[in-house]
């Protein structure tokens, strides 16, 4: 807990975010005793609502999105008693210095932007000229920072131009979830890991993000978006960071985050020549999910129908330095897909010298599956031999499994947004990117983005409820390999 209150104002208060996620996860730390007393939440949002009509809006939708054994109607109360509404155009200058009225100047004021980043400056700046603004106001932007590198150094500029890179809490909700943090611990807490990880024992890594989700109403921001920037441009460099960085001296955040834009400087650019082999793009068409028809992407409400944004993309990914120069990453993502589930395999070289049965050559390899959701947990698949008289020395692989909901039944798995946002009270930056790694990230994705239009491709359709395009399978077996299936 931290002993100082905060004055927490929330920009996009009505919108998607703010009401599925973050005033969740606010009542969770409420719950958890973990705001200060006098802790207070200013909801901001363009329509004009009173508080009580937005407070029993709130309090239907907390008792709709957390689960009814977390519900405790005194908390329900006090939380709700946190919370104040105040109707505001967010363009309006002149209007913001009653949001210093508001204000309690010693509380820790945090300011959360959960509006479209266009409007980032604009509200940095009212906030300024409203005097809502000092050395110790803690700014949290939501991703994507900009649309393209260019873009994206415009959002940091204005919001450089109020605000030091030390109040910015740039998130990535990936970086909140605890199977995420994991990898942190896996690699730096056991050094049975340590002296393994790198390109002398491990192959090929993989990382797959699936979505069994369409669109979801968001197919506006998601067209002019597509599967790259929204997913891959932060989400999936992030993990492929956490899994490639060399050891940080300590966990403070400058640390993290100098390991982590090493990576991305070494990120191989991906070369037009390769596009179609190296990256895959697909886009859904219609097909099951669920067992339920469902349209395809051009099918959706509010469709364009001749988009040619991608719902899916693969990429064969390399990193041009010395722990990992041949080691391809293989990474996946994709709406649509057949379940939910992300996961990351390290596949390890097999033992330098082979005498068990031939036939069997292809199994005798270790692989470290890092389940991220859905059932968080982590199992090395060893080789052992099979049970029997008659087996002689038959290989099989079986798991040294960890699953956290078994092993550590007796505790809760906060939402990603309850620890960042519970980070951004304690003033805690390391779950949270730098401007380098942003701009990093945008360079590299920018270049396939280019190298697509140049192409001239359409995106490779693939049936909903089918794990992507085929090309996206051809590209690993064309390397001798094949995306792990659990069987
Ligand atoms: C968001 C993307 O950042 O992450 C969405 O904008 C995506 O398109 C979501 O669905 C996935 O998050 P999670 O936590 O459900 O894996």
């Amino acid at each position: 807990r931290t002993d100082t209150p905060c004055d927490l104002m929330l920009f996009g208060a009505l919108g998607d975010l703010a009401m599925r996620k973050l005033f969740p996860a606010l009542y969770q730390l409420d719950r958890a005793g973990l705001l200060a007393d006098n802790s207070r939440i200013l909801a901001l949002a363009r329509r004009p609502l009173t508080i009580d009509p937005f407070r029993q809006q709130l309090a239907e939708n907390l008792r709709t999105l957390v689960p009814e054994a977390e519900q405790n109607p005194e908390v329900i109360d006090r939380f709700i008693g946190r919370v104040d509404y105040l109707q505001l155009d967010f363009a309006e200058e002149s209007r913001f210095e009653s949001l210093n009225e508001w204000r309690n100047h010693d509380n820790q004021l945090i300011v959360y932007m959960a509006t479209p980043p266009g409007l980032y400056g604009v509200i940095a700046r009212n906030l300024k000229a409203g005097n809502c603004c000092t050395d110790r106001t803690r700014v949290v932007v939501e991703k994507p920072i900009g649309h393209d590198l260019e873009s994206s150094r415009v959002v940091n500029d204005e919001l450089g131009e109020v605000y030091q890179e030390t109040q910015l809490f740039r998130m990535d909700h990936y970086l909140g979830k605890e199977t995420v943090q994991n990898l942190i611990a896996l690699r730096f807490a056991n050094n049975l890991f340590a002296s393994q990880w790198d390109q002398n024992h491990i192959s090929h890594v993989e990382i797959t993000v699936a979505e069994s989700v369409g669109i979801e109403g968001r197919w506006g921001y998601f067209d002019r978006a597509g599967q790259l920037r929204d997913m891959v441009q932060s989400h999936l460099l992030q993990l492929l960071c956490l899994i490639a960085m060399d050891p940080p001296s300590d966990l403070s955040p400058d640390s993290i985050r100098d390991e982590k834009v090493k990576v991305l400087k070494a990120l191989k650019t991906v070369n037009p020549d390769s596009v179609g082999q190296n990256v895959v793009r697909g886009q859904y068409t219609a097909g099951t999910s669920e067992g339920k028809p469902v349209p395809g992407y051009l099918e959706e409400e509010g469709a364009n129908r001749s988009s040619e944004t991608e719902t899916f993309v693969a990429i064969k990914a390399e990193l041009d330095n010395w722990r990992w120069a041949g080691v391809p990453f293989y990474i996946r993502t994709g709406k649509r897909l057949p379940e939910k589930l992300s996961q990351i395999i390290i596949h390890f070289k097999p033992a330098p010298h082979y005498i068990f049965d031939p036939d069997q050559k292809h199994l005798a390899n270790n692989k470290l599956i890092i389940r991220l959701q859905p059932d968080e947990g982590m199992a090395l698949k060893i080789l052992t031999k099979e049970q029997g008289l008659d087996k002689g020395m038959r290989l099989r692989q079986g798991p040294l499994e960890l699953t956290f909901s078994e092993t550590f039944s007796e505790d809760r798995t906060p939402d990603a947004y309850e620890r960042l946002l519970w980070e951004v009270m304690r003033g805690n930056q390391y779950l949270f990117l730098r401007r380098d790694e942003v701009e990093y990230a945008w360079r590299w994705v920018d270049r396939i983005i280019r190298n697509w239009h140049d192409s001239g491709e359409p995106p490779k359709r693939y049936a909903a409820g089918t794990w992507g395009p085929v090309a996206s399978i051809a590209m690993i077996t064309r390397d001798g390999r094949s995306w792990y299936e659990d069987v």
